[in-house]
This record gives structure tokens, C-alpha cells and sequence, in this order.
């Protein structure tokens, strides 16, 4: 019966309040503190604004509590463990949020007698955008496929039930994950980490993560902070041309200049040696100046994975007397040279 009557009352007066006269609107309150405060609450008390998300450390936020209850004992803000002062007789009363406490709670209370008052909260949630930091393992190599440990830290993240982490392939998103800690508003550190096998085929790939705190359906969401790493497979040195061994030809007395690629990753690491002597060369190619006699140069191409070696002969063929005899200062010079 008696809920009968506050269904029916309530919602003139949530709907008309200025038609009513106060007296009735007395009526009314007394009716509502029989079933159930908190619906007053809900109904005669109203925030502005409705919520707040703001950047923790931000400048204190100035709130507004509006009734359109005339008759009450006192309207006041309980902010944190601190009551403001209270305002009789008033239909609204304004106050300074600060966003300085993580723990921050604010209240809007109505009084309807001197033991009896009802209050609205005004949600606060204070955010920090966190900072990502990304890092990549090489976990192993198991023939052609490369295992990679992709980790992204996200430090000091708040509140941590609102963000996600959003991993991407090549633009893709493969991933999202987010956190199940509902309680914490302060700060905290965390990790997403993404396994994956990068095989020789797919070249580079590019992984981003993504951090972003996003409040929910019509709230706001912050812009993203990513990261982005590139990974290729890894394997050891192969040389570009089928042969390993090859034949060059050159005139007595030329330049040349012997090259060796090879593909490898990480790349490779050349290393030359002719008729068994360490030529101190650590690139693809080798220079020879003026060659005045046959040799065997082997290259190799070395690096954590492996070794390739290739082997080539070159042939040189004496020119005329003049050139002979130039070429053969020459080797007088070179071992002069060599003496020093
Ligand atoms: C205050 O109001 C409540 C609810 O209407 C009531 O139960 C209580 O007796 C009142 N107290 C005083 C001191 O009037
Ligand atoms: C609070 O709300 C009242 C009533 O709507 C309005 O008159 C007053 O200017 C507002 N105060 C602030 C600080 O917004
Ligand atoms: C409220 O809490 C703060 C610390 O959070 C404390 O310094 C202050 O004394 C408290 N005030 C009251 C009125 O309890
Ligand atoms: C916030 O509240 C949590 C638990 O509710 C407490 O552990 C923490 O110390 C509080 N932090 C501050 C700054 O008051
Ligand atoms: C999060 O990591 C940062 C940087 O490593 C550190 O300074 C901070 O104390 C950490 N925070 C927590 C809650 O562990
Ligand atoms: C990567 O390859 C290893 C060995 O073949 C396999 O055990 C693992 O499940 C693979 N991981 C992924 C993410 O595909
Ligand atoms: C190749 O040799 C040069 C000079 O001799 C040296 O500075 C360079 O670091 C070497 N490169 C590698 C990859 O070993
Ligand atoms: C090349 O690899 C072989 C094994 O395949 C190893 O025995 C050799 O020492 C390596 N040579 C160099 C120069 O690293
Ligand atoms: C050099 O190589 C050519 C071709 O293989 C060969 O005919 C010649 O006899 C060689 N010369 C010497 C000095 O070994």
C-alpha cells in the first residue's frame, strides 16, 4: 500500500516540482524517506558535472549539486574525509574537487532532518597515461622459422581496468589483451607479451604495440602510445650464386678486384685468404693490384649461424715483353715491399 503510493507520487514530482506548492512538496519528501532515500537521492540530486575523468595532478574541478527539493535541512559536498560547509534553504551548492589524491571521493548530501540525509557520488576517475616500453628476444632458431618473445611494459598506468594493449602485424591487429584488477586506482606497471615465429619468407615484420585508455561507451578515449619493432628471421650465410668455386682470368700486371656475396642475417662477416695467406679484407669484395701470378682466393662468410666459403681461381696470363718486363719491376718493387 504504502509502495503504491510512492510509484504514484514520485513521478509528478520528479516531473513538476515548480507546480506543486512547498507545502505538498513536504508531503511528498515524507513519503519518499518512508520507502526508499536512495531514490530521492537519485532523482532530486543532480551533479555537474555528471562524473569526472580528468588527468591525475590536473587543476581542482568545480562541481556543482543542484535540488529542486526547496524544504530540506542542508545541502553539502563530502569530499575525501572532509565536509564543506552547509548551505539551508539553497537548491544547489558548488565545490573544488582537487585531483591531486588518487583515493578521491566526492558526495553530494541531502539533509531531511537532523539524524536523516540521503547522497548522490559524484564518480571521479583519475587517469596517467602510461609510458610503453618494448623489447624483443630472440628466443631460437629452429631452421627456417625464428622464435621472437615480443614484450611491452606499460608503466605506470591508471586506472589499469581501463586499458588495453592492442598488438599489431604489419598493421594487423592480432591480439588485444587488458588487465582484471578493478580496485587499484594508483599507478602500476604491467606486460603484455606476444610470442611468434617470423619465418624466412616474410621478410620483415613490423610488430607494434599499443597502450590506450579508453573509459567506455560515450566517455572519452585517450590517443594511443605504440611502439614499434622489426623482426626477420635469421639463418646463416648462403652465397648469392649457386657455384661455390668460380675461374677469373686476368692479364699480368691488371687490377682486379674479386667479390664474394653472400646473404645471411644477421649479415655476414667476410673473411679472405689467398694461397693461404690471411688478406686482412672484411667486406664482399677484394682488390688485387697488379696480379703477376696464378692464385687461389677463398672467401668466407661467417656469421653466429654459420659459415659459407667460396673458393676462386684466378688465372693470369702473361702479356708482352714490355708489359713482362713492367710487371716484373713490379714484383721486384712487391717483394722490396714485402722485405720492409
Ligand atoms: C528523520 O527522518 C527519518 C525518515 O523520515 C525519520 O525516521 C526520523 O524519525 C526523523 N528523525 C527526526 C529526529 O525527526
Ligand atoms: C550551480 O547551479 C546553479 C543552479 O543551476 C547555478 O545557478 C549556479 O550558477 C551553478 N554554480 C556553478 C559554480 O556552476
Ligand atoms: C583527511 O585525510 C588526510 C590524509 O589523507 C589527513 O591529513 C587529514 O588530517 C584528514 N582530515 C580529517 C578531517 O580527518
Ligand atoms: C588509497 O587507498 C588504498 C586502499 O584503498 C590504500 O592502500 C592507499 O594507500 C591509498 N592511497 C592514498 C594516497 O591515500
Ligand atoms: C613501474 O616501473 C617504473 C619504471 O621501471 C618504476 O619507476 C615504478 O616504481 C614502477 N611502479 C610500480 C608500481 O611498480
Ligand atoms: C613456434 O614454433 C615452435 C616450434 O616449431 C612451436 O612449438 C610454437 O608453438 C610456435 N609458436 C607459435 C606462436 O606459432
Ligand atoms: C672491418 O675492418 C675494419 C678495418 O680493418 C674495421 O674497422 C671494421 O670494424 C671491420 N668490420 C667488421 C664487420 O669486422
Ligand atoms: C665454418 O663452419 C664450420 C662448420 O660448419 C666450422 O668447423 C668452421 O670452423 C667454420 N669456419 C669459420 C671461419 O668460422
Ligand atoms: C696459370 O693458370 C693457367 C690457366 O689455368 C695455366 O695455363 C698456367 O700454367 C698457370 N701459370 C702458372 C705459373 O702456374
Amino acid at each position: 500500500m504504502l509502495l503504491k503510493h510512492c510509484s504514484i507520487h514520485l513521478i509528478p514530482s520528479a516531473c513538476c516540482p515548480s507546480m506543486l506548492p512547498v507545502r505538498m512538496l513536504s508531503i511528498l519528501i515524507l513519503l519518499f524517506s518512508l520507502c526508499n532515500a536512495d531514490s530521492i537521492c537519485t532523482t532530486e540530486l543532480k551533479t555537474d558535472p555528471p562524473e569526472i575523468i580528468a588527468e591525475y595532478g590536473g587543476i581542482p574541478v568545480i562541481v556543482n549539486c543542484t535540488t529542486r527539493l526547496g524544504d530540506h535541512y542542508g545541502l553539502y559536498w563530502r569530499v575525501g574525509n572532509e565536509s564543506s560547509d552547509t548551505e539551508d534553504e539553497e537548491m544547489f551548492i558548488s565545490h573544488l574537487v582537487p585531483l591531486s589524491d588518487w583515493n578521491v571521493t566526492a558526495e553530494c548530501k541531502i539533509k531531511f532532518n537532523e539524524s536523516y540525509e540521503c547522497s548522490k557520488e559524484l564518480k571521479v576517475i583519475l587517469f596517467n597515461n602510461p609510458e610503453v616500453v618494448h623489447s624483443v628476444q630472440l628466443v631460437n632458431v629452429i631452421g627456417e622459422e625464428t622464435q621472437y618473445r615480443l614484450q611491452c611494459d606499460i608503466i605506470n598506468v591508471a586506472p589499469v581496468q581501463y586499458v588495453t594493449v592492442s598488438w599489431y602485424k604489419n598493421s594487423e591487429k592480432i591480439q588485444t589483451e587488458s588487465f582484471n584488477d578493478a580496485t587499484t586506482k594508483t599507478p602500476v606497471n604491467e606486460s603484455s607479451i606476444l610470442r611468434v615465429n617470423i619465418s624466412r619468407e616474410e621478410n620483415v615484420v613490423e610488430f607494434r604495440c599499443e597502450a590506450q585508455l579508453d573509459f567506455g561507451p560515450h566517455r572519452p578515449k585517450l590517443p594511443a602510445i605504440s611502439q614499434t619493432h622489426r623482426v626477420s628471421a635469421h639463418y646463416a650465410p648462403e652465397l648469392k650464386t649457386q657455384n661455390s668455386a668460380d675461374d677469373t682470368y686476368a692479364l699480368e700486371g691488371t687490377d682486379i678486384i674479386l667479390s664474394c656475396e653472400a646473404v645471411g642475417n644477421p649479415l655476414p662477416v667476410y673473411n679472405w685468404i689467398c694461397d693461404g695467406k690471411n688478406m686482412l679484407e672484411n667486406t664482399t669484395s677484394l682488390s688485387l693490384p697488379r696480379v703477376n701470378g696464378n692464385k687461389t682466393c677463398a672467401c668466407t662468410a661467417t656469421n653466429y649461424l654459420g659459415n659459407i666459403t667460396k673458393t676462386i681461381h684466378l688465372h693470369v696470363e702473361p702479356t708482352g715483353i714490355y708489359s713482362y718486363f713492367t710487371s716484373k719491376i713490379v714484383d721486384d718493387l712487391d717483394e722490396t715491399a714485402d722485405l720492409c
